[in-house]
């Protein structure tokens, strides 16, 4: 897309200390992310399946927390044009060299926090948020951007770890644990209930809640939810 003098283009947030605190764990984990494999391979699929079951050749898609990019290049063939961001500068670059091996003229990569006012208003026919909600410092912030970013009419799709659903030892012991000695980074604890309450509060109305995982228990749920139209 060019530009023309009359039309500067949108301004973007910069990510600010807030945000480079948020990186920094990401940034050191990056290239061991990128390289791990994926714990429930057919838990992912029919995820993805199921999103693109979502998407149409007509959107414009945002997707947030967009790690190493994996996700945004299965899923941008199937959209007019899909902005993948990431608070991680190092997650970004990654995401940018599989771009560029794999080049797909729809898709666009940046660096920016989730819980930032969204730049351009509301543009886009779906948000898409994997992963991402329970590591948020202030969820609600995170809704209301993912809101403001939606057209009327627009869904999020999203899939969050509940970690309340887990043995209270992982949450009140195991994760402070790993967080004391740099192996997890600061997380949310909510259950399914919880998380659709706080969309329900910002206007989003629920079309679906849904587990893919295939194995025995899955605390990632797969939540579909709607901006008013
Ligand atoms: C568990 S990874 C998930 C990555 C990818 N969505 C996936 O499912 O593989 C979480 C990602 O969220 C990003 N992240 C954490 N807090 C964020 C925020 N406030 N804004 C944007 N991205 C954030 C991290 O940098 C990291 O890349």
């Amino acid at each position: 897309m060019t530009s023309s003098p009359l039309q500067p283009p949108l301004p973007r947030p910069t990510p600010g200390p807030a945000a480079a605190d948020k990186a920094r764990f990401w940034d050191r984990v990056a290239r061991k992310y990128a390289a791990d494999p994926i714990a429930d391979q057919a838990g992912y699929e029919a995820t993805l399946q199921r999103v693109a079951g979502l998407l149409s050749p007509q959107q414009s898609v945002l997707e947030i927390g967009c790690g190493t990019g994996s996700t945004a290049l299965r899923l941008a063939g199937g959209v007019q044009q899909m902005l993948a961001t990431d608070v991680s500068t190092a997650m970004i670059t990654i995401a940018r060299e599989k771009l560029a091996a794999q080049p797909l003229p729809q898709l666009r990569f940046e660096v920016a926090d989730a819980e930032a006012p969204a730049a351009g208003g509301a543009r886009h026919d779906t948000v898409l948020a994997f992963n991402l909600l329970h590591l948020v410092t202030d969820l609600d912030a995170a809704l209301a951007t993912i809101v403001a970013a939606l057209k009327p009419g627009g869904r999020l799709v999203s899939k969050t770890p509940c970690l309340a659903e887990m043995h209270p030892i992982v949450p009140r012991v195991l994760v402070p644990l790993m967080r004391a000695i740099g192996k997890a980074p600061a997380v949310l604890v909510f259950d399914a209930a919880q998380l659709q309450a706080s969309l329900v509060r910002h206007c989003l109305a629920i079309e679906a809640v849904e587990r893919h995982g295939t194995r025995r228990k899955d605390i990632r749920v797969f939540i579909v939810a709607r901006k008013p139209g």
